[in-house]
């Protein structure tokens, strides 16, 4: 299966003409038995996506985070339980950059994808190093504990599991990771995912855009991408879906 995912983050966008230039710039793209394309709108937005997305055949949707906790007393979260009330959810990004920097470490992750995974939702985990880890040489050390963090559950093994490699230093930069350095971070973390049996998909994000998404996605244990800023057009949206 191969995976292309918007993350809109915190940005309102006017959905209804968003989905009209993706579909009408999409042509004839591969259908959801070979590529999931799956749109992240912010928590008030979901709804609503999924109303105005119900007659598109391509478009899925997801959450863009979830909270660790059960329902309760947690101002301002939204849980697992809340999310699956929408039957149209499927995926779940957890541990964006964005979030580990608001606080999210890599155990609460973990009880993220926990959550998830108990409410049949996919989550998709990030990883990805700063710029200092990766010059540092430290960088297949620092993928590992993330790695490391969540890959001994068990239920892994049993459950889809998406994990997007988005080296910070690359986000929302407009200059993309070079495809070598990409290969290499990918392939380190498809083979220790594979000491600990878990066949996962790995996606790249950081900077894609129409213009790029071909040869990235050309790597053999590429299986998809992750789009910020590209994804809010929906006309260059719908240009990245046609490299698949
Ligand atoms: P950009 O595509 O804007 O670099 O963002 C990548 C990202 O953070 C997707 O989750």
């Amino acid at each position: 299966m191969k995976y292309l995912i918007a993350n809109w983050k915190m940005n309102s966008l006017d959905i209804s003409d968003w989905i009209l230039k993706f579909e009408n710039n999409c042509g004839e793209i591969s259908s959801r038995e070979t590529l999931q394309i799956v749109i992240c709108p912010n928590f008030l937005q979901i709804p609503f996506f999924i109303e105005k997305s119900a007659f598109s055949k391509y478009l899925l949707t997801g959450s863009q985070d979830v909270s660790e906790k059960d329902p309760g007393p947690f101002t301002g979260q939204v849980s697992s339980k809340h999310l699956s009330n929408f039957s149209e959810i499927d995926y779940c990004i957890v541990g964006h950059s964005e979030q580990r920097m608001a606080g999210d470490t890599n155990a609460i992750v973990f009880q993220k994808i926990q959550k998830l995974i108990n409410e049949k939702i996919s989550p998709i985990v990030c990883v990805g190093e700063s710029l200092e880890t990766k010059e540092s040489g430290d960088r297949e050390n620092f993928l590992f504990k993330q790695l490391e963090s969540f890959s001994n559950f068990e239920n892994l093994k049993s459950n889809s599991i998406i994990i997007a490699y988005e080296p910070i230093w690359a986000i929302g930069t407009g200059i993309s990771a070079e495809i070598s350095s990409i290969r290499e971070s990918i392939d380190f973390i498809k083979a220790t995912l594979e000491t600990k049996n878990i066949q996962s998909e790995i996606l790249y994000g950081g900077s894609v855009n129409a213009a790029n998404s071909k040869e990235i996605l050309s790597e053999k244990n590429i299986s998809g991408l992750l789009v910020g800023n590209a994804s809010l057009d929906g006309e260059e949206f719908a240009k990245i879906a046609q490299n698949f």
